[in-house]
């Protein structure tokens, strides 16, 4: 039986950066799209009024891809305001009174964490949680004990399925092609193993620093920030067994299994670094010990996937910003035509940005007399730019009860598991240079033939050499 759809959007936190980076370019976008005609509360503690948050939308459509006039007039005239302490139950009277008949509203928390329990209880007492979905943003918790107890303190108020714990990587278009790629095809699913792949790397390469959250960033680092929710929930897309169907339970079961078969990192399976000058960035402690720079060694203990380390490498300042999935596959066994190669040929890259991009590294024969050959790539798909923001699929599928793409319970305590043994300080902390590749460290447990670093723009296509023209 299809969910019933949400018929009320409240989001905590209004005022705040999370609703003037994502959630008005999504809301406008859901306009655009037909998929938004309910009652679009916002709550916050700011003295704002209902027109200063209907500026500040503008504002953030302006900053995000432009104002459609006729979707924002329909999204100003959604748009309610609730100004008010969180503390305070009047905050959640006014709230009801705002909802007006909607009786299955989509509350979105867009505020700190440790704010969940009183949101909640404050809810709860004004009937607003009965038939309701909650929207929780990542980071879910900061480590294991404590995303335990925040799924306890949610738990109490809401079901499992009425709760969608964020995370924008799973909304992303090309993350789900890795999906759609993977188990829409018969001529991959089969060399996707131990017999055939010799490692995986995961790159997640940002030029820039922390831009202004220095605090934010402190209480986090790298492995909080990111391992712990992006790069994991990726590599349970790349590793994870066919799921039996595309309803949400199914792919939550694959990716949940794939996340509990990884093992416990160790200290040696971890080179953390931190930036040259992070220490100077505002809000960041001036002897922090905070990581801008990961790279982690996976052991995922399946029948598929014995023995093939998975490589992950995050981090802030290093020399480009672009993000890649990278299978490499071993060398043939044997060259009957004597040749010697450098690298192992063969491999399958996903690139999730800047460009979008699905492509196999093979090799071929160089037009002429010699067996000799040259690697090309085969560009199976290439797009420029995104056709859905991740925030924009990812409100429209809470609304409509679709937790496909939210991570469960389950998958997020797992993930804890895998890295709760190396947070904090467990493991050394280097310096690196601004515009490197992080540590020099990061070379001990280099994957086989080397860190792939990928390219800050994806090159033009390009197929094999012409042959040299010969005479006659
Ligand atoms: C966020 C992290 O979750 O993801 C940021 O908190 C990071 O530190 C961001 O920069 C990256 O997202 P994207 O979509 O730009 O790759």
């Amino acid at each position: 039986m299809a969910a019933e759809h949400s018929d009320a959007l409240v989001f905590f936190g209004a005022t705040g950066d999370l609703a003037y980076q994502q959630i008005f370019p999504a809301l406008q976008a859901l306009v655009q799209r037909g998929r938004l005609d309910m009652p679009v509360v916002g709550v916050a503690l700011s003295g704002w009024t209902l027109d200063q948050l209907r500026a500040r939308a503008r504002e953030s459509l302006q900053a995000h891809g432009g104002v459609d006039e006729v979707a924002f007039a329909k999204l100003s005239s959604l748009l309610r305001y609730v100004d008010g302490d969180y503390n305070d139950p009047a905050t959640y009277e006014q709230l009801r009174a705002a909802l007006g008949d909607a009786a299955r509203p989509l509350h979105y928390l867009a505020i700190p964490p440790s704010m969940f329990a009183t949101v909640a209880a404050g809810l709860a007492k004004v009937d607003c949680t009965t038939n309701a979905r909650v929207v929780v943003e990542k980071p879910f918790g900061r480590d294991l004990a404590s995303a335990l107890e925040l799924n306890r303190i949610l738990h109490e108020y809401f079901p499992e399925e009425a709760i969608f714990r964020i995370d924008h990587y799973l909304g992303k278009e090309p993350v789900q092609n890795i999906l759609y790629t993977r188990f829409s095809n018969i001529w991959l699913e089969p060399i996707l193993t131990r017999l055939y792949v010799d490692h995986v790397q995961i790159t997640m390469a940002e030029q820039f620093d922390v831009r202004g959250r220095g605090r934010f960033y402190e209480e986090a680092g790298a492995i909080r920030d990111v391992v712990q929710n992006h790069m994991l929930q990726l590599a349970a897309c790349a590793l994870m067994e066919p799921p039996t169907g595309s309803t949400p339970e199914p792919v939550r079961d694959a990716k949940g299994t794939l996340i509990k078969a990884i093992r416990n990192l160790r200290p040696e399976d971890v080179v953390r670094g931190q930036y040259r000058g992070y220490r100077d960035e505002a809000g960041v402690a001036a002897d922090s010990t905070v990581e801008t720079f990961a790279a982690v060694r996976l052991v995922v203990d399946t029948w598929r996937w014995a023995e093939v380390p998975v490589y992950i490498r995050a981090g802030k300042c290093l020399p480009v910003t672009a993000c890649e999935v990278l299978v490499k596959f071993r060398r043939p066994p044997f060259s009957p035509f004597g040749e010697e190669l450098a690298t192992a040929p063969n491999y399958l890259r996903f690139r999730l940005s800047p460009e979008i991009l699905i492509a196999l590294g093979t090799r071929v024969k160089r037009g002429g007399e010699m067996m000799v050959g040259e690697p090309v790539e085969l560009e199976v798909m290439r797009y420029e730019r995104h056709a859905l923001r991740p925030y924009e699929r990812l409100l429209g599928d809470a609304m409509e009860g679709d937790s496909t793409l939210f991570a469960r319970r389950d998958e997020v305590e797992a993930a804890w598991e895998v890295v709760d043994p190396v947070l904090g300080n467990v493991t050394p902390l280097y310096e690196y240079d601004k515009n490197s590749w992080g540590p020099a460290e990061a070379e001990k447990f280099a994957p086989p033939g080397g860190w792939y670093d990928p390219p800050a723009k994806e090159p033009a296509p390009r197929g094999p050499a012409e042959p040299e023209a010969t005479q006659g």
